[in-house]
């Protein structure tokens, strides 16, 4: 499609460009090198599935190049309840691979909504002795949080909107979406 992505028409407008997010994971990575620069054994990133993919792979190369060496776990949660409201209990679909006993690990999100999945994520990573657990989101709905979560390092506050893009989906679609729009309301309303 050379005029265009096939998304276009559905976007109402970008909140927050790729640029922005480029230079935002930089500034998140810069403060996490320094925070533990010193720490044992560098850092475990702990990525929650699926949206927090393409955060993952580009804060971990943003990581990289200026911080402690990291590796990379993976796991997927799903919280019970109906539609798109958490209802704060979880289920856990891929669990760590890995003892993580000792580690510093950072739990990277793409997006704190209520909370409660990440309140609930720090006490079961923190119930496995690691030797700490911080949290890096780069988006935030702060009108939405329902529970008080310690997240250390936040991206962006955005408006409680239908937003897409950069991990987040609508249906599992618009997840390869470049920027983070507003959804415009006739595609959730055909659905
Ligand atoms: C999203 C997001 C967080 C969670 C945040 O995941 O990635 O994990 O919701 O919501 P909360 O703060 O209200 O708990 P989702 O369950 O939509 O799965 P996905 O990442 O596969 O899209």
């Amino acid at each position: 499609m050379a005029d265009g992505s096939w998304y276009d028409a559905d976007i109402d407008r970008v909140i927050i460009s790729e640029e922005q997010i480029r230079e935002k994971t930089e500034e998140l990575a810069k403060q996490v090198a320094v925070d533990y620069a010193d720490a044992d054994g560098g850092i475990l990133l702990v990525c929650v599935l699926k949206g927090a993919v393409m955060f993952m792979a580009d804060f971990a190369r943003a990581l990289g190049r200026q911080g402690p060496s990291s590796e990379m776990e993976f796991m997927a949660v799903s919280s019970y309840g109906s539609g798109t409201a958490s209802s704060g209990v979880v289920r856990i679909l891929k669990d760590l691979d890995r003892d993580i006993t000792g580690r510093h690990v950072v739990i990277v999100e793409d997006i704190v909504d209520s909370g409660l999945t990440l309140s609930w994520l720090m006490k079961y990573l923190q119930s496995r002795q690691p030797a700490s657990v911080e949290v890096v989101a780069l988006f935030r709905k702060p009108e939405a949080i329902k529970v008080p979560v310690p997240t250390k390092y936040v991206g962006f506050d955005i408006p409680s909107e239908f937003v897409v893009g950069y991990g987040l989906d609508f249906a599992e679609r618009y997840r390869e979406v470049p920027y983070v729009g507003v959804l415009r309301p006739e595609v959730y309303a055909r659905s």
